[in-house]
């Protein structure tokens, strides 16, 4: 039996990749045409990373490379030789929720889910960025992310209360006041 190009199934050629995932090293022999998205579910076994669209539209497969925001649809799994990938797995720590986590839980973020791993990531994101980031910020950084469910409003104050656990001001929302009773 062979492939659409005539190659014998099983004999493909392969790259030796070698990565840091969620700090720990890995090693595998992959087709140089395996999404990294692909990869990290497949090979891994990390399924935190969604795959919805798969052409970079969607945001339900957003990791971490290398401290870069990526759609892990839309590169190669060869692209991220000796990189360092964090994906959702990697944020908690000691089996407990990292804060962006417990605040995606606290501001019932979410209904079915399927977004949420995106969504997190991208808020892990922008918070590193941004501590304290406006209601405009974060309209801005999570319109790389689509969620079919909650209508948004939830993630983004999942987002304000993500932000005051890990330091940064509260909520800026309010318009600025111009002029004033004085
Ligand atoms: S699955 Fe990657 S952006 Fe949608
Ligand atoms: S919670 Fe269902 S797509 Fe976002």
């Amino acid at each position: 039996m062979s492939s659409d190009n005539g190659e014998p199934i099983g004999e493909r050629p392969t790259q030796e990749v070698s990565m840091n995932i969620n700090g720990e090293p890995v090693t595998e022999a992959v087709e140089p045409r395996l999404k990294l998205s692909d990869f990290l579910r497949n090979y891994v076994g990390l399924n935190g990373v969604r795959v919805g669209c798969e052409h970079g539209v969607c945001g339900a497969c957003t990791v971490s490379v290398d401290g870069d925001l990526v759609k892990s649809c839309m590169m190669y799994a060869v692209q991220t030789d000796s990189a360092e990938i964090l994906t959702v797995e990697g944020l908690s720590e000691d089996g407990s929720l990292h804060p962006v986590q417990e605040a995606f839980h606290e501001a019932h973020a979410l209904q079915c889910g399927f977004c949420t791993s995106g969504f997190v990531m991208s808020t892990y994101d922008l918070l590193k960025k941004e501590p304290a980031p406006s209601r405009e910020q974060a309209k801005e950084h999570l319109s790389s992310n689509i969620c079919r469910c909650t209508g948004y409003q939830n993630i983004y104050e999942a987002v304000d209360r993500a932000a005051e656990k890990m330091g940064g001001a509260e909520d800026d929302t309010a318009a600025p006041e111009v002029g004033g009773d004085d």
